[in-house]
């Protein structure tokens, strides 16, 4: 039996989403970051991310009754904030969940999208469980790291314009997760 956004058991019979909110690089930025994975990977172990589903979430909502889903587009479309350039620019490995990973230095611009879009999820009543878990801003490159003392790839900056944020469908399956995109959603050309 599935849990839905606002904690409770959904019935077995109300088919459910499995979704999250999140930043899509470009094709050339995922690609680099792909073969950092794999590169990684060799090292390390474990499972690098496929270049089509490398992404930075902003919000993970958990599995949402399918009847909400046009209520979440609904909050999403209300969500008014702005463009702007991200960089990546620093790997990490987290050993409690055996994750590599690549960061960035936390612009305010994206740190309010994702404030934003976290309020107005918990405000609907939409949001995960786990809401509350301060945002920090990965874009995971290989899960289930099997050597967590592999010396990190060279630093690097990767920029990328965000101009635009998602919301993405997750299914689960043994070859990992295939993810959909079901909305998108503009963000303002900045002139602030
Ligand atoms: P991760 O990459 O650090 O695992 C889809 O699962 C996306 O939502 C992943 O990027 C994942 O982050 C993120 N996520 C955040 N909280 C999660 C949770 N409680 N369970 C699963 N995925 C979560």
């Amino acid at each position: 039996m599935s849990v839905s956004a606002d904690g409770t058991r959904a019935p077995p019979h109300r088919e459910t989403a499995r979704v999250f909110f999140a930043l899509w690089p470009p094709k050339e930025i995922a690609r680099q970051l792909a073969g950092i994975a794999a590169d990684f990977s060799q090292a390390a172990g474990g499972r690098p991310t496929r270049c089509e589903t490398i992404h930075l979430t902003l919000a993970f909502l958990g599995d949402v009754a399918v009847e909400r889903l046009p209520e979440l587009l609904r909050v999403a479309k209300e969500v008014h904030a702005a463009a702007f350039d991200l960089t990546l620019d620093r790997f990490g490995v987290w050993q409690h969940n055996h994750l590599f990973w690549a960061g960035c230095a936390s612009p305010p611009a994206l740190l309010d999208l994702a404030d934003t879009l976290s309020k107005r999820l918990l405000e609907a009543g939409l949001a995960a469980a786990d809401a509350k878990r301060p945002f920090v801003p990965h874009v995971t490159l290989v899960r289930k790291l099997v050597r967590l003392d592999v010396a990190l790839p060279a630093a690097q900056a990767l920029t990328f314009h965000c101009g635009a944020f998602v919301l993405v469908r997750s299914r689960l399956s043994d070859k990992g997760s295939a993810y959909e995109v079901l909305a998108r959603f503009p963000l303002a050309a900045s002139q602030r």
